[in-house]
Formats: structure tokens, C-alpha cells, sequence
């Protein structure tokens, strides 16, 4: 296995929308893509997990209780099972009908909305490097020239070394709730161009060593405009928001 330094691109904007814009619309659905679009978002940010028939879906809990009428896990349900729930009305009635999209459908409307991603890989615990092969296979060959290149990320470091070895040339950050000691070795080791980071745990030292290290670095999940200054003013690159109509 070869891991190299990733030049740092330079075609991320300072806002991506959060699971669309999960503040304004339903998480992780084709209806908050095109709310975040028509709030001015550029690119959004979005979770994907296997179905049971491994369909790639957005999705972002291990269960479909939260945001959907349905219970149990994402893992053992097929496609046609989740597509049949209501993703929409536990957030609004406005939003009654929407579905859960399958990755494949997500790129098509993305297309259409001239629309960038941040592609979380999000395995149902217990299912990494599957998730990881399967979502970073499909990124190279379903995503389209006419939009920035993908950018995949994982807190599972297992699924973004099988993303690696699947899809060497599609680009990879690591996301980071608590940030260990040895962070840079596995930077290099999994040939990442970024680190994803939380807002709240990002101390100054080490938005200073990410610095020092030529590391781009974005922070989630900011939805306070002081917030995001604080964050830029430290060399953060991007903040995913909720709401991305509160960021001019
Ligand atoms: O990718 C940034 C952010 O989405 C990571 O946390 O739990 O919202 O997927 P989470
Ligand atoms: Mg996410």
C-alpha cells in the first residue's frame, strides 16, 4: 500500500451546507438539497450507509427512527423497504413524502443543481470497510465532470483505508471528534487532503499545528456567524452549517 501527500485543493468554499441544509429541511434528502441550493449553498455535505441489498442511501443514525415513521436498523432493511418510509414529516408536514435517496439518485439531482459534495461514509457500526469499498467505488464511477471532484470523509478510518485502496484518486479527508496525538501519521497513511474537525473540540493549538503542518482543516457544525470568525481567524478552511442562509 502507498500513501503520499495530497496537494490541498483549493476549490472547497469557506460554507458547505450540513446533511443539505439540515436546519431549514429534512437531513439527507433530495428536497434539502435543492432548499440548501436555493439558499445559496455551493456544496453540501451528506451521510451514506449500505442498505441490507447494499444500495448505497443517505442516512445518518444506525436506525431509521429519528428521521423517518419507520423503526430499526438501516443495515437490515432493503432498499425498496426504506425508500417506502416518510424521510420528511418528523421535521415539517411541508416536507410529507420525501424519501430517503439512494447515492446513485442523489448524483443525478446534485448534477441537475450544479451542486459539490462532501460525501460522508457513515457505516452502520460493524459494516466499515464494506460502506468504505462499496461508496468510494461508486464515487469514481458514477460522479460527473461537470462537478468539483468529490471529496469522500470518514470518521472510520478503516472505511477510508478500503476508499483508498478501491478508489485510490478520489479524495479523502479524515474526520476527527477527539483529535489524537499521532493525527499526522494517519494523514499521511491514508493519503488524506484535509482534516475534518469539531468546532467545539478545535483548541488553538491545534488549529496551530494543522497550520504547521500545511494541513487544511473545516470545522462542523457551526451555525453561529462569531462562531465561524473565530474559526477562519484560526486558518479553518470551511465550516459545515445548518443553515447556510445565516452566512453571506
Ligand atoms: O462531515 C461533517 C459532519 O457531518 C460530521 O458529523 O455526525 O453530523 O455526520 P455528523
Ligand atoms: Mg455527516
Amino acid at each position: 500500500m502507498t500513501s503520499s501527500r495530497k496537494a490541498p485543493r483549493t476549490d472547497v468554499p469557506r460554507i458547505i451546507g450540513h446533511r443539505g441544509t439540515a436546519g431549514n429541511a429534512p437531513e439527507n434528502t433530495i428536497a434539502g438539497f435543492e432548499k440548501a441550493q436555493a439558499l445559496g449553498a455551493r456544496w453540501v455535505e451528506f451521510d451514506c450507509m449500505l442498505s441490507l441489498d447494499e444500495v448505497v442511501v443517505l442516512h445518518h443514525d444506525d436506525t431509521v427512527d429519528r428521521t423517518t415513521n419507520g423503526t430499526g436498523l438501516v443495515s437490515e432493511k432493503s432498499f425498496v423497504e426504506l425508500r417506502r418510509l416518510d424521510a420528511g414529516s418528523w421535521f415539517s408536514p411541508d416536507y410529507t413524502g420525501a424519501h430517503i435517496p439512494s447515492f446513485d439518485q442523489t448524483i443525478a439531482a446534485l448534477t441537475q443543481l450544479g451542486l459539490g459534495a462532501n460525501v460522508e461514509i457513515k457505516p452502520v457500526t460493524g459494516h466499515e470497510r464494506r460502506t468504505g469499498q462499496v461508496v468510494a467505488a461508486q464515487t469514481a464511477a458514477l460522479w460527473p465532470v461537470s462537478l468539483p471532484p468529490a471529496l469522500l470523509s470518514s470518521f472510520s478510518l478503516e472505511a477510508l483505508e478500503e476508499a483508498m485502496t478501491v478508489a485510490p484518486d478520489v479524495d479523502r479527508a479524515i474526520l476527527w471528534w477527539d483529535i489524537p496525538k499521532d493525527w499526522y501519521d494517519h494523514h499521511i497513511r491514508l493519503g488524506a487532503s484535509a482534516a475534518h474537525v469539531s468546532a467545539k473540540k478545535l483548541s488553538d493549538r491545534q488549529a496551530a499545528a494543522f497550520r504547521e503542518a500545511g494541513v487544511p482543516f473545516r470545522a462542523y457544525t457551526v451555525n453561529d456567524p462569531a462562531e465561524a470568525e473565530r474559526l477562519y481567524a484560526l486558518g479553518c478552511e470551511s465550516i459545515f452549517t445548518d443553515f447556510p442562509d445565516r452566512f453571506s
